[in-house]
């Protein structure tokens, strides 16, 4: 396909996609970028303190923090509502689609389906730590180079699970990746390349795109 836009006379339909999905990791990553930079920032929303409540003590993204919850929120809210790192996506609400992902002590948890109060003493990752103030890490910068997000709603979750299977498997097979990304659901079908991202980033290539899904 090869049309060109009605308004855009310049632009193909393929390289308005590209730069678009392009566009999307990178602006995500500089939101969080703002965000990580700013954890005083005033919370969304307050605890009612006619609720059962608790403070938990807790790392987010390198930063360790006192933060008041109420005790039936889940971690989802606690990073969205309660601290404003928007980056975690929210899709079933339920523990089926993965768009919530998030690092726990390294290891990839649905944010939905875990409270905020269980996070207490625990090391929290969420995908504006990734690169932290930084550059994109190689992962990031593999997602871009293979256009794997297309909307982008489940690719912070994607991302995440992908980071936790590099920690522990530096150079993943694609037979790897699709096993460790087995939770994380994308609606826009774009399987192949969120797989050969995480190859490519642990140093392997591979290129399956129109191949199987
Ligand atoms: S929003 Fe958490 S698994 Fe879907
Ligand atoms: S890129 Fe759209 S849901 Fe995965």
């Amino acid at each position: 396909m090869n049309e060109k836009l009605p308004d855009s006379p310049d632009w193909t339909r393929r390289e308005f996609l590209a730069g678009t999905s392009a566009a999307l990791v990178v602006a995500a990553a500089a939101a969080g970028t703002l965000e990580a930079q700013t954890p005083g920032a005033a919370p969304a929303i307050a605890v009612d303190p006619a609720v059962p409540h608790s403070t938990i003590r807790l790392t987010v993204n390198g930063v360790a923090r006192d933060v008041e919850v109420e005790d039936r929120w889940t971690l989802a809210e606690l990073l969205r509502d309660r601290l404003g790192l928007t980056g975690t996506k929210i899709g079933c609400d339920r523990g089926e689609c993965g768009a919530c992902t998030v690092l726990v002590d390294d290891q990839p948890v649905y944010s939905c389906s875990n409270l905020a109060v269980w996070m207490d003493g625990r090391r929290v990752t969420t995908v504006e730590g990734l690169s932290n103030g930084g550059p994109l890490t190689p992962l990031q910068q593999a997602f871009v180079a293979h256009d794997a997000a297309q909307c982008g709603f489940c690719t912070s979750g994607q991302l995440m699970s992908a980071t936790a299977l590099l920690k522990r498997n530096p150079r993943p097979s694609a037979a790897d990746v699709k096993a460790a990304l087995a939770g994380n659901l994308c609606r826009c079908g774009n399987y192949n390349r969120y797989v050969d991202s995480v190859v490519a980033a642990g140093g392997g290539v591979r290129s399956s795109v129109g191949g199987d899904q």
